[in-house]
């Protein structure tokens, strides 16, 4: 069971976390928390050329939810603003159980949907991908 929840590149984001710390200077910033535990992230990233050139997450939290964020920031990194929503929105359904057609865009992303059979740990691992679609849709906000 364990072994499932757990899988390689989960375990791996978990130990080695890619893009932990502030991105300095930022275009946004973001934090939201798990209501069921309290655990907070913020989600900081800068934008070149309209694509995100860094995202970075900081906080803390349980190792799904860590491994979660550090796979968020290596998936969105060079991604447009829309194609950054697309990825999450997809991340997200998948994480509701809803059908991909394979998901095979997700990459290591997909590794989450482990996460699944275990119902009360689908906030930990989506904590860090609300709170970067946060991010964005008040940047988009910003610009209006
Ligand atoms: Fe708090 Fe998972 S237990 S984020």
């Amino acid at each position: 069971m364990l072994d499932d929840l757990y899988q390689q590149i989960i375990l791996d984001h978990y130990r080695r976390p890619r893009n932990k710390g502030k991105s300095d200077p930022h275009d946004f910033v973001a934090k939201e928390n798990n209501p069921l535990c309290g655990d907070e992230i913020e989600v900081t990233a800068r934008l070149k050329d309209g694509k995100i050139e860094e995202i970075k997450f900081a906080g803390h939290g349980c190792a799904i939810s860590q491994a979660s964020a550090s796979i968020m920031t290596t998936k969105l990194t060079g991604k447009t603003l829309a194609d950054a929503e697309t990825f999450i929105t997809s991340f997200l359904k998948m994480m509701r159980g809803e059908h991909l057609f394979g998901g095979k865009e997700l990459g290591d992303a997909k590794a989450l949907e482990g996460v699944l059979k275990f119902p009360v740990r689908v906030k930990c691992a989506t904590l860090a991908w609300h709170t970067a679609q946060e991010g964005i849709t008040s940047l988009k906000d910003g610009a209006k």
